[in-house]
């Protein structure tokens, strides 16, 4: 009997647009990408959209101090993140930008539903002002000594060595992150949204959506705590100069990056709806989705621990007071830790999408994330050691095996065709063990992966008893148990199905292959129960491999935070004695300003650069970002390197010949496609922004650059 089906929007928060995606963001892609496809196997309509989060302070500081665009900045890394979430399978309907037509659209048109109806006030504000730059500074933008325990170069809003919180006012010798000058305290006038007036509203919110589950019973408790003094009211504007959509009506007034992020969601998922690219979903949708009193469709979040303040306070205010609907769940998760502690660049924890799949299968992560992913905000700890002994005992020892074992038979002795029946002994455990992995369905949808990855492996525990028992490759040997052996195999390779379909929504490129190769329908759980039986089976291709710890310890080598390509680097006035943030752990967007470092000639002679001449160059199967690159490198010899060029130099023939600056003392790093010995210097920040360095002619191969 299936359910009724749910239309659902569903949509993860949105990455700042001003650093790469880390493996902290892919813990939330995973877990919302997981529960998508589970919803539609289940056979829901569902409408997955996201974003990235690209205006506010440090996104208009980056750009400038790249001398672009803050449009250019954020059109390039929304190519680095639409990428590097495709690459790990996450399949959104839709990923724009929060700065587009629709977004500006809509945020114009609920500030002004909130303004006709009152919710708003305009009051004059002191703040922090640098007189150099000629800007007010937000928090994270000030830094000094720590009016408690004096340590130096502290935050505006925290101290990082004793955790006492203040305001930046409170700071011994306050110093402008951005010009290095000494803030002065200057008046403007400040917009608000008056959150009092939706005290009520909320409250009831809040308990209805706990008892409908729609928000888990530990952030209902953590959110009622902000009742006892009475909602402040929020203040959604900054002044110029600032990259934003401007406040209608005012002069030099934005709105705070914090209100036109969530409305990103809405944007997004109405230029879905116009642009006519999802079949069955038109222009009409949008308000089928979004209006308030829409009972037949629902809006579902999922974000982390650290902005629940704005999903489930301002938001729901934001939506109600414009007459849109409110959220129907707000799903919230826990922080990915590494080794047991918090990702660290100096430790080489810090893993960005990108270096992670430069070594390793995402789905692999992909499952390793769904073993321990609950229903709570239990924090998420990504230990290496057990990472590979759970992907090599669970993925390839129990699953992958189960059908490498049996196939080669199939194929010898039967055609590759499966019996016509299970053996009759087996049918009823068969059909016991299809059961039992249906509730996988009950569990994706509650977001306990870890409930189901663990009845799969319980059920793939069965299968390789039965076939250990069996022995088919005995039964092989012996001629007059034919049928037999094809029986074994045929129940075998459907044991073999079900856990492939029940995994899908895990990893769903190997199992993709897994279905490849046994064919018959899969993209519902309703077709599952049925075993595939008198049909051919494909030949069998390896789906996955063991993972080889040494590309584990590669990529947290390529993850350390020394020799990093200089654009991180930090506003020019900032003291080099300030601490490095390794975590995003603040929800202010104004928080992640990298440090630079002041390093001494001797660290600067530790690098043995040289020229090399390319004497072969080529396109690297598998991978879209490198180039396998050949140099003679003079006395050194010849050197093998693998460089992430290729969307600048995609035509690597033109490079032969061509004389370069490389690292020749790297310590050679093992990639999934053979091992680099070096690195190749280029200025720019990635992607298709990637120069050469250029060395005047004479200079020879195996040179020295000093
Ligand atoms: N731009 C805002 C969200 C706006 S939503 C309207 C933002 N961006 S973020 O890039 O900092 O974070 C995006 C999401 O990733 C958030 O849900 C955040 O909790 C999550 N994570 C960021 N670092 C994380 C970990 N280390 N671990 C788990 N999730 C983390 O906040
Ligand atoms: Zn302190």
């Amino acid at each position: 009997m299936s359910a009724p089906q749910r239309n659902i929007l569903v949509s993860n928060a949105l990455p700042y647009a001003n650093g790469p995606i880390h493996l902290g963001h892919m813990l939330e892609h995973i877990q919302v990408d997981i529960w998508v496809r589970a919803m539609r196997m289940a056979g829901h309509e569902v409408h997955f959209v996201c974003a990235d989060d690209a205006h506010g302070t440090s996104i208009m500081l980056r750009a400038e101090r790249e001398g672009i665009t803050p449009q250019a900045l954020i059109a390039r890394v929304w190519e680095e993140h639409t990428r590097d979430l495709r690459d790990f399978g996450i399949e959104h309907d839709h990923y724009s930008s929060t700065d587009s037509a629709a977004n500006h659209a809509l945020t114009n048109r609920i500030w002004n539903a909130l303004k006709a109806d009152g919710h708003t006030q305009a009051r004059p504000v002191k703040q922090l002002y640098d007189p150099v730059k000629e800007m007010f500074l937000p928090d994270r933008f000030i830094k000094g000594e720590c009016p408690n325990c004096h340590s130096k170069d502290q935050y505006g809003d925290a101290c990082e060595v004793c955790g006492k919180t203040y305001g930046p006012t409170d700071l011994i010798q306050p110093y402008s992150v951005v010009s290095g000058a000494t803030p002065i305290e200057k008046e403007s006038l400040h917009f608000f949204v008056k959150l009092g007036d939706f005290e009520p509203m909320l409250k009831g919110w809040l308990a209805e959506r706990r008892d409908a589950g729609g928000l888990q019973g530990e952030v209902v408790n953590k959110l009622q705590e902000w009742f006892t003094d009475g909602l402040r009211s929020w203040d959604v504007s900054r002044d110029a100069p600032y990259f934003g959509f401007e406040i209608p009506g005012e002069t030099d007034k934005f709105f705070y990056v914090w209100v036109d992020a969530p409305i990103g969601y809405l944007a997004t998922f109405k230029e879905l709806c116009e642009s006519g690219r999802k079949s069955g979903l038109s222009a009409a949708d949008f308000d089928r989705f979004t209006l308030a009193g829409a009972s037949d469709t629902e809006m579902v979040h999922f974000i982390g621990k650290d902005i629940l303040y704005f999903h489930a306070l301002f938001w729901p205010a934001m939506l109600y007071g414009a007459g849109l609907r409110t959220p129907t769940a707000v799903n919230v998760h826990g922080f990915l830790t590494v080794n047991g502690a918090k990702m660290s660049k100096s430790r080489g924890t810090f893993v960005n999408a990108r270096t992670y799949l430069d070594y390793l299968d995402p789905d692999w992560l992909r499952y390793y994330f769904a073993t321990l992913l609950g229903p709570t905000l239990a924090d998420v700890d990504l230990d290496l050691k057990t990472f590979e002994e759970r992907v090599n005992s669970h993925l390839v020892g129990k699953w992958v095996n189960l059908a490498s074992r049996c196939a080669g038979f199939v194929h010898t002795f039967f055609h590759g065709k499966l019996a016509a029946s299970l053996p009759a002994m087996e049918r009823e455990k068969y059909d016991s063990a299809s059961a039992k992995l249906s509730a996988c369905a009950r569990h994706y949808e509650a977001r306990d992966y870890a409930a189901a990855t663990r009845l799969i492996v319980e059920v793939a525990d069965t299968a390789n008893a039965y076939v250990a028992e069996k022995a088919p490759w005995a039964l092989a040997k012996d001629e007059s148990r034919r049928e037999e052996l094809h029986g074994v195999c045929t129940l075998a390779l459907n044991y073999f199905r079900l856990l492939s379909i029940w995994l899908s929504p895990v990893v769903p490129t190997i199992a993709q292959r897994a279905h490849a190769f046994t064919g018959g329908p899969a993209a519902r759980f309703a077709d599952a129960s049925a075993p595939l039986l008198g049909v051919h089976i494909h030949a069998f291709v390896p789906l996955t491999t063991r993972i080889d710890p040494k590309n584990i310890q590669a990529m947290i080598e390529a993850s350390k935070e020394s020799l990093r390509p200089a654009a991180t680097t930090a506003p020019s006035a900032t003291p080099p004695s300030a601490t490095v943030k390794t975590q995003p752990a603040s929800p202010n967007p104004e928080s992640r300003i990298p440090n630079p470092g002041l390093i001494s000639i001797d660290d600067f002679a530790k690098l043995d650069l040289r020229i090399g001449k390319v004497l072969a160059c080529e396109f690297v199967e598998g991978s879209d970002k490198l180039l396998r690159i050949d140099l003679d490198a003079g006395e050194l010899g010849q050197r093998q390197i693998f460089s992430g060029i290729r969307a600048a130099y995609d035509a690597p023939e033109k490079l032969i010949g061509r004389h370069v600056v490389f690292i020749a003392n790297l310590a050679p790093r093992k990639m999934r496609f053979g091992v680099s010995q070096g690195m190749i210097l280029c200025a720019g920040d990635g992607g298709a922004d990637l120069f050469l360095l250029d060395v005047d002619t004479g200079a020879k191969a195996g040179m020295p650059v000093k």
